[in-house]
């Protein structure tokens, strides 16, 4: 049975809102249901949510999360919930100019993620505002490939 997807997303300026509404269209055509949630507003209670989550956040600052994410990774940080049931995927934005702190948003929630016990499925996308590949576009090459990871994960475990 298909597990249903929340996509969280961090962002500044919409472009990982852009990326999230491409990846959930690719979701959605394999059958699945798929809900995006700003982040605004969110705390660790979202990971009680059934089925796999998709964290989709830009970087700012000094390698830091966007406005909108920053009280939903201090909650994660604070109250470090056992998140060993969950299985997620995460699309970094960011930018090579930014040579020190590059994707650092997005990794900044695998690494938390991944140390309060959750699983990621599939490598990271980190998108590179200053290559060549439009975000939502990798976004949804990207998501095309998490999805085979997704029923393969599925399959072994039915
Ligand atoms: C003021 C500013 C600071 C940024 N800082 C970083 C950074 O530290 N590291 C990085 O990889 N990208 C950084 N970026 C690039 C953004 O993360 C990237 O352009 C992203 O696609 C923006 O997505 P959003 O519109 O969803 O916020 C920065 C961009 C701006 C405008």
């Amino acid at each position: 049975m298909a597990q249903p997807i929340t996509i969280l997303v961090g962002t500044m300026t919409g472009t990982a809102e852009l990326v999230a509404d491409e990846v959930k269209g690719v979701l959605e055509g394999s059958g699945r249901k798929v809900e995006i949630l700003a982040m605004d507003h969110l705390d660790a209670g979202v990971f009680a949510r059934p089925g796999l989550f998709l964290v989709c956040t830009s970087t700012y600052g000094q390698g830091d999360v966007p406005d909108n994410a920053q009280a939903f990774l201090s909650d994660l940080k604070q109250r470090r919930p056992d998140l060993g049931h969950v299985r997620y995927g995460v699309i970094g934005l960011g930018d090579s100019t930014y040579f020190d702190t590059y994707c650092n948003g997005g990794r900044q929630f695998d690494e938390l993620l991944a140390a309060l016990g959750a699983l990621r499925i599939g490598e990271r996308l980190d998108h590179n505002a200053s290559g060549p590949d439009l975000p939502e576009d990798a976004g949804a090459a990207w998501a095309a490939d998490w999805l085979g990871l997704l029923d393969a994960a599925e399959q072994a475990a039915a």
